[in-house]
């Protein structure tokens, strides 16, 4: 059920039509996609969970071998409209159609991982790991559990009346959201799925974790390295309990596996 609230969020209009504002890389991002320049440039690059494409318009320039997915259906088509020449389509991260051994990069942004519940967010590690030629990096963020806050919906005056309207419906939409959809809350001891902003509007469920137990959860197909939002490495675990370190930047490189 969660992922089916979280999918169909990622459908709403005004949520896409939201991503128009974000349109710039976040600083982490373009530290890291600087540091990992050779594992990126003139490299065969899987981007999933695009949106619109904030990722898309960098990410394409350094490569002729680029393709983005997402499992929202509108999400594409708008990047399609904005990205024509590009191979773009619309994909479900759990069940990747592309053959073992195919991607040098795989990027997961802003979050996208923490649509899913802990069983898919382990099928999506272990499909990204297939996709990943020997040595392939992934890199992906998440939701710090250990700097969790519960929100709620806030109404903000404003003398422009239009705005105010808008303001007011989505303080509605998000009461009676929180009234639908908070029986779908997780509290575990090591990670969490609540109920989150989703544009403003409560309609996603997302998934928080503790930062060692996702380097755990990774680690037999991933060698991880952690890093904050200004994308320097975490050494120390006490930058986890930082509220600007709301969401930590995951740097992983395949391991061979054997069975
Ligand atoms: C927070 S938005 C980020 C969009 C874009 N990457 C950005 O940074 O602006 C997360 C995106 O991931 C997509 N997504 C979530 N779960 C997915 C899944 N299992 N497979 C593919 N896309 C997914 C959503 O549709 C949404 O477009």
């Amino acid at each position: 059920m969660i992922e089916r609230i979280n999918k169909s969020n990622w459908g709403n209009f005004f949520i896409v039509q939201s991503y128009y504002f974000q349109n710039d890389l976040f600083k982490a991002e373009k530290i890291l996609f600087k540091q990992f320049n050779k594992n990126i440039e003139d490299k065969k690059i899987l981007d999933i969970g695009i949106g619109i494409g904030r990722t898309t318009k960098y990410l394409s320039k350094k490569t002729k071998t680029y393709t983005g997915i997402d499992y929202s259906e509108k999400m594409i088509n708008t990047a399609k409209t904005l990205f024509p020449k590009l191979n773009l389509k619309v994909m479900d991260a759990k069940k990747l159609d592309f053959p073992n051994n195919s991607f040098d990069f795989v990027l997961f942004s802003f979050n996208g991982i923490d649509c899913v519940d802990l069983n898919s967010r382990i099928t999506i590690f272990k499909e990204i790991h297939r996709v990943l030629k020997k040595n392939g990096i992934f890199m992906f963020s998440f939701h710090n559990y250990l700097s969790y806050n519960k929100k709620s919906p806030t109404l903000k005056f404003t003398l422009n009346p239009l705005l105010l309207i808008v303001r007011m419906y989505c303080f509605l939409v998000s009461h009676f959201n929180i009234n639908r959809y908070k029986k779908y809350e997780i509290k575990e001891k090591l990670y969490g799925m609540f109920l989150d902003g989703g544009g403003g509007l409560f309609n996603l469920v997302n998934f928080y974790i503790i930062p060692t137990f996702q380097k755990q959860l990774l680690s037999k197909l991933f060698k991880t390295k952690l890093y904050d939002t200004q994308g320097n490495i975490i050494i120390n675990k006490k930058k986890f309990f930082n509220k600007e370190n709301w969401m930590i930047y995951a740097i992983c490189q395949k391991k061979i596996v054997v069975k």
